[in-house]
């Protein structure tokens, strides 16, 4: 795993959104996991910025998203529809049947998490999943206790997620409005993408960034399955890496790689 810190929430959106840039740059036709929340939100604005600005191109781009909650319609303004046309798909030039957001008025949800599994394998899977994490450790709605081989499904939030929610979306005492169900990828999913992002910031992820990278493998905090990728990147501000034992030596390895390793680099092919 690699662990990038930023200095803040700006430098940290620009590192995730220059990954996906370069991404799309390299391969006009990705197939890109999306995800919802408060922490991507900065990083799909420079990304609009970049379209805008630079034209990127995402006329090719295919994306299928995380997670939608169960029982929200598409235009409900708090649906994870919603949030992803509101905050990028309706600013870039993506084509709408290149769009896939699970249906969370699917009249048999089983179903629908089966095709949206042959869907994604359909598509040539994914080539990089970008991921926030919960307060309890998950990523996409993979609770506490979701299998590491879990595939896209039905999954009860915890009080926790229900709580977090209401306060960042619903509005703080608006929690009877937080659906109690989500569908949700698969922890196993998620760990078949090509490339895994992850990005938090602030103090409230701290102890759950401590966790999940330098804790062990288990199903109690989803996120920690990423320590099982062979090519996943997490990207924190300083306030959510504080709790790290190894802060001091991720930051090391990135000023390393930048500075020395070309230059040994040089030196063996001498
Ligand atoms: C929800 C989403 C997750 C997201 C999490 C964190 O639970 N299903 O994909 O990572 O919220 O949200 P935030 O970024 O607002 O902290």
């Amino acid at each position: 795993m690699e662990v990038i810190i930023a200095k803040d929430r700006q430098e940290l959106a620009e590192i995730a959104a220059g990954i996906i840039r370069e991404q799309i740059r390299r391969k006009p036709n990705s197939v890109l996991g999306l995800a919802t929340g408060s922490t991507p939100e900065d990083t799909y604005k420079r990304l609009i910025r970049y379209h805008k600005e630079e034209g990127l191109d995402f006329s090719k781009v295919v994306t299928f998203n995380l997670d939608e909650y169960l029982g929200l319609p598409k235009d409900h303004d708090q649906s994870y529809w919603y949030f992803m046309h509101d905050r990028l798909f309706n600013h870039v030039n993506i084509n709408p049947s290149n769009i896939h957001v699970p249906d969370g008025m699917a009249p048999d949800p089983e179903a629908f998490c089966d095709w949206y599994e042959e869907e994604i394998e359909r598509a040539g899977g994914i080539d990089l999943q970008l991921l926030g994490i919960g307060g309890d450790g998950h990523i996409a709605f993979n609770e506490p206790g979701s299998s590491l081989a879990s595939r896209t499904r039905v999954k009860a939030l915890t009080e926790q997620t229900i709580k977090d929610n209401a306060e960042l979306f619903f509005g703080k005492d608006k929690q009877h409005l937080v659906p109690r169900f989500a569908i949700t990828m698969g922890v196993g999913t998620i760990l078949e993408a090509r490339k895994l992002l992850l990005i938090a910031f602030g103090k409230r992820k701290a102890s759950i960034c401590k966790k999940f990278i330098e804790g062990p493998v288990t199903s109690m905090v989803t996120a920690s399955a990423l320590q099982l990728h062979p090519n996943a990147i997490v990207v924190l501000d300083e306030e959510a890496a504080a709790e790290l034992e190894y802060k001091e030596y991720y930051k090391w390895v990135q000023k390393m790689k930048k500075e020395e390793y070309q230059k040994v680099l040089d030196r063996l092919a001498q």
